[in-house]
């Protein structure tokens, strides 16, 4: 398979991460009304999110016409539970702007089948013609969506058992470590990378080897975010923490740094 160099651009610190995301968001919200959105949940698009909120209160872009696709959902989690990532996209962007009911779609994790789930799912991405931008987040063990180390490249939506790493990582958002659920429902690395064109974020130390790997590893299962460089558009904002332990590129005008 192709390989491809995604666009790497390091600022000074998550601030700067969430600008520069931001703006490229809402670029391509304003030059493409309605676009469909992959929407990643998880800490570091909170800010970002709210970027958007505030962007949209002002007049400056629109959710009217916006399609938007989550990429995971927890498994056996009730939507309005305040762990599930339907309460988080609720509380932090679609509680705040204009998008229109049924246009905001998230994986039903209380689905009594879930293959059926994430069959209905994946003809639901296929029907709305594809999603142009995808947001993604990256797990400290490298994980993209909840494609957990050992998921195929070619994996679809599906179930799948979350790693006790994301468990604990994820642990803030419930009543304790033990009550996170054990399994989720996610986008498989293949129907992510269908999508046209993907923006990463990742900021701190704690992404600092999960990027490293993404980027300068080997393409495999072992660190799913490699996979992105299966793709020909993307776009990756990182602050110096996370960036830090990322191959010397010299010579690469791909790289801005703040
Ligand atoms: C979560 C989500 C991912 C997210 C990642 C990083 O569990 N399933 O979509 O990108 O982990 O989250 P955070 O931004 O909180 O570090």
């Amino acid at each position: 398979m192709r390989q491809h160099a995604p666009q790497i651009e390091i600022v000074g610190n998550a601030t700067e991460v969430t600008e520069r995301a931001a703006a490229h968001i809402i670029a391509r919200m304003r030059n493409q009304p309605a676009l469909t959105l992959g929407l990643a949940t998880g800490s570091t698009m909170k800010p970002v999110y709210a970027r958007l909120v505030t962007a949209t209160r002002a007049g400056d872009i629109s959710f009217k016409a916006v399609s938007s696709f989550n990429l995971d959902e927890y498994v056996g989690i009730a939507p309005q539970s305040p762990g599930s990532f339907h309460s988080y996209m609720q509380q932090h962007l679609f509680g705040h702007v204009d998008i229109e009911a049924g246009q905001a779609k998230i994986p039903d994790g209380m689905a009594g089948d879930i293959a059926a789930e994430a069959a209905r799912y994946e003809a639901l991405i296929a029907a709305s013609g594809g999603i142009d931008l995808l947001l993604l987040g990256i797990g400290t063990n490298g994980h993209i969506a909840f494609n957990e180390p050992g998921s195929d490249l070619a994996s679809r939506t599906r179930e799948i058992r979350l790693d006790e790493a994301t468990r604990i990582a994820d642990a803030g958002n419930f009543p304790a470590p033990a009550s996170v659920p054990e399994c989720a429902i996610t986008m498989g690395i293949a129907t992510i990378l269908e999508a046209r064109s993907i923006l990463l974020i990742a900021t701190g130390p704690a992404k600092a080897a999960a990027l490293a790997a993404a980027i300068d590893g080997p393409i495999g299962p072992a660190c799913p975010a490699s996979a992105l460089r299966l793709h020909d558009n993307v776009h990756v904002v990182c602050d110096q923490a996370a960036a830090a332990a990322l191959a010397k590129r010299p010579h690469d005008n791909n790289r801005r740094t703040a």
